[in-house]
């Protein structure tokens, strides 16, 4: 059985303040569950107060980007060993508003995936195919693309420490999230990827989240998939409530070891 994980990737929302303010409320409220990963994903200037606030809880921190040096004159840039340093142990690579709005391409995400790795982070690689690829049936051939050139070079053994999340690039932020069946198809998919690329315990031991408008109200069905080992929750992890229930999804009995 995968354990599911559920992060929150809190964008460019909230000062430190706030940021601590709900830090403290996800700790005090998650303090007894262990059979979850919990991951949180807050901006840059307030990891490592929220890192301080995170000591002696399971919630894992991670960052939302990192560049691909370990130092260096890259003004503006943040390296994986100081991601670290800052707490986290882990960062998102390759999210689609990186791709669309900061041109990222798969093989510079490629590079992060590396480095990140290299530095001993987990890593939280996402991937998704437009509306237009979508309605063009270019999605398998995208996503595809996507698993080849973003993980290339990284070894069956390396695997075990990336987490891929499937994020329909039209369902992110639009209210509009994928069917449970949408979801389901999509992770399979990328499951039976893993499988050509490494093998089959690779694909079965790597997690796949989906990501993509999940909310209280939607979490339940899209976790009874059998593929879908997570999300990455955008809008409704930032707030306490939303992210506490998107946490205590009720699990499917069918799914049950
Ligand atoms: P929303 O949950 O706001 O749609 O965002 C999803 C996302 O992009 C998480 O990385």
């Amino acid at each position: 059985m995968r354990k599911p994980m559920i992060a929150g990737n809190w964008k460019l929302h909230k000062t430190i303040g706030e940021a601590l303010d709900l830090a403290t409320v996800i700790k005090k409220e998650t303090d007894t569950i262990e059979d979850i990963d919990i991951v949180i994903a807050p901006v840059f200037t307030s990891l490592a107060k929220v890192a301080e606030q995170l000591v002696g809880s399971n919630i894992g921190l991670s960052g939302q980007n990192c560049y691909p040096a370990a130092s260096g004159a890259f003004t503006g840039e943040v390296s994986p060993a100081l991601l670290r340093d800052a707490g986290c142990r882990y960062c998102i690579v390759g999210h689609s508003e990186r791709r669309q709005l900061f041109g990222e391409s798969d093989s510079f995400i490629n590079e992060k995936v590396q480095a990140l790795l290299a530095a001993g982070l987990g890593v939280i690689f996402c991937i998704g195919e437009t509306l237009e690829e979508r309605e063009d049936e270019r999605m398998y051939e995208v996503l595809a693309a996507q698993v080849r050139d973003g993980l290339r070079d990284i070894t069956a053994e390396q695997m075990a420490q990336v987490v891929v999340a499937y994020e329909p690039v039209w369902a992110i932020g639009t209210g509009k999230t994928a069917t449970d069946q949408q979801a389901e198809e999509a992770h399979a998919f990328v499951r039976g990827l893993l499988r050509g690329f490494y093998t089959e315990e690779v694909a079965d031991a790597t997690r796949i989240l989906y990501g993509g408008s999940v909310k209280p109200d939607n979490v339940d069905g899209l976790m009874a998939q059998m593929d879908v080992d997570g999300a990455l929750v955008g809008g409704a992890s930032l707030k306490a409530e939303d992210f506490l229930r998107i946490i205590r999804f009720r699990r499917s009995p069918s799914l049950e070891d």
